[in-house]
């Protein structure tokens, strides 16, 4: 077990360009933490300076307060699981499993190794496939087995550079629940690297958004996605994603090219005297047709009309959408945002949620309401997020702590249970070890 603490990391490679950019973490004992970003942020780079692969330009790397910049990979105890498994196609899962532990000459026994390769086995359900070759399963087996391999050594912390990015739609999401439960039942320390977002939500306990080699924001995903920090954040986390508004003030109005919107209180105390134009943050779901707002609602937001190009009904969900002429005073910051994420362009459209049943039309205009008590303000200059609450968001973070103590407490007790029940099975990897190494995790997560 370990807790992972990055000070200061910086990576420069020899063209001098700072991939990584004073970047400071500190992963906590048993805690799942997320490296999500667009396409060379920095991720990677930061993964292989914790497993040892690359070398620390400068900074610290610590593993339970021990400096760890000058070791070896095999002297850290990180297990990575990559990509593309890295499996060996001629040996057969049992001999892939028990690699590692042949590696390391004499250090066990054949009974030892059996042991332990039955044991993850047992843990990732490959027990029927121990003796096939990898060319044999399927991408989700393939990727059980690089797991089985990890889970083997007894790692103080499991490193996972995009582990599901070449399996399909649904084995990923399948994948994505066994990794969690299986990192929630082992309680070990894991540093899992995607670009996936639903990934990044769903598996994290925190998740660290990087820009360019620089971290912009730690914190559960719920902080991420209700307090984000900036405009990056914010136009990262989230999908469809936040819509941005220009947005010029005018006493307590904001004058936006769909309507005018009023200023709610808690806003006005922020921007005012600040900027005369900032940039709105409207997530979807702040919008409904005003048609389905409860009476008790409307008077915590604004009500207005806006014309729908277009509508799309999904069944369970609708989406309507508006557009509007971008403000050329704010169009340098959107097009920068865009490129910092990937995109062509930041449409210059409103993308609401209405109820299903909502009867708004393409073509035509139609009253509705926004809810003000979530809008987010943003200055167009900097990109800070002129409305986060900072106490909300951090409680927002503590509560996912304690939830996630819970959790693994509650895995605890049952894997507990299950290993009485099983006798004396006395495997030392999988669910046995699990126990042990959970209940470090929930008493010292952070
Ligand atoms: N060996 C190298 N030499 C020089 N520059 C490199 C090297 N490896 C990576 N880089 C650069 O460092 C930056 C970060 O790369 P990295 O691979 O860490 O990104 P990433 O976030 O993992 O991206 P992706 O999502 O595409 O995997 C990129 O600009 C990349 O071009
Ligand atoms: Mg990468």
């Amino acid at each position: 077990m370990a807790a992972i603490t990055m000070q200061n990391l910086v990576k420069k490679y020899d063209d001098g360009f700072p991939a990584v950019n004073d970047v400071s973490i500190d992963v906590a004992d048993g805690e799942f933490l997320i490296l999500v970003g667009p396409s060379g942020c920095g991720k990677s780079t930061l993964l292989r300076m914790v497993v040892g692969l690359e070398d620390i330009t400068s900074g610290e790397l610590l593993i339970n307060s021990e400096r760890v910049n000058d070791k070896a990979p095999r002297d850290r105890n990180l297990s990575m699981v990559f990509q593309n498994y890295a499996l060996y196609p001629h040996l057969t899962v049992y001999e892939n499993i028990a690699f590692p532990l042949r590696l390391s000459k004499g250090e066990f026994s054949k009974e030892e190794i059996d042991r332990k390769v039955r044991a993850a086995s047992d843990t990732l359900d490959l027990d029927e496939h121990l003796e096939r070759k990898p060319a044999n399963l399927s991408g989700g087996q393939r990727q059980r087995v690089a797991m089985g391999r990890a889970i083997v050594r007894d790692a103080d912390a499991f490193l996972f550079d995009e582990p599901l990015s070449n399996l399909d739609a649904k084995l990923r999401g399948q994948m994505r629940t066994e990794i969690a439960q299986l990192q929630r039942r082992m309680g070990i320390t894991s540093i899992y690297v995607t670009h996936d977002q639903t990934e990044a939500m769903t598996l994290g306990d925190r998740v660290a958004v990087l820009k360019k080699g620089v971290l912009q924001q730690i914190a559960s995903p719920r902080e991420l996605y209700e307090q984000p920090a900036n405009l990056f954040v914010a136009g990262f986390i989230g999908a469809p994603s936040m819509n941005f508004l220009p947005a010029r003030i005018e006493g307590n109005v904001f004058k936006t090219p769909i309507g005018d919107i009023e200023v709610p209180e808690r806003v006005q105390r922020k921007v005012s005297g600040k900027n005369d134009i900032v940039l709105l943050g409207l997530r979807p779901e702040h919008f409904e047709d005003s048609k389905f707002v409860d009476e008790a609602k409307v008077p915590h937001g604004t009500t207005f009309e806006a014309e729908f190009t277009h509508t799309e009904w999904l069944g369970n969900q609708q989406y309507g959408y508006i557009q509007f002429e971008q403000d050329q005073a704010v169009k340098h910051k959107l097009d920068e945002l865009a490129k910092d994420l990937d995109a062509d362009e930041m449409p210059s459209q409103v993308v609401v949620s209405l109820d299903a049943s909502s009867r708004i039309r393409g073509g035509t205009a139609a009253n509705i309401w926004l809810d003000a008590r979530r809008m987010h303000v943003f200055d167009p200059e900097t990109g800070e997020n002129l409305t986060r609450d900072e106490e909300a968001g951090a409680e927002l973070t503590r509560e996912a702590t304690e939830e996630r103590k819970s959790e693994i407490e509650r895995a605890r007790q049952k894997a507990d249970q299950e290993s009485n029940g099983a006798g004396d099975r006395s495997d030392s990897g999988g669910r046995h070890r699990a126990a042990g190494a959970a209940g470090q995790g929930g008493s010292t997560s952070a």
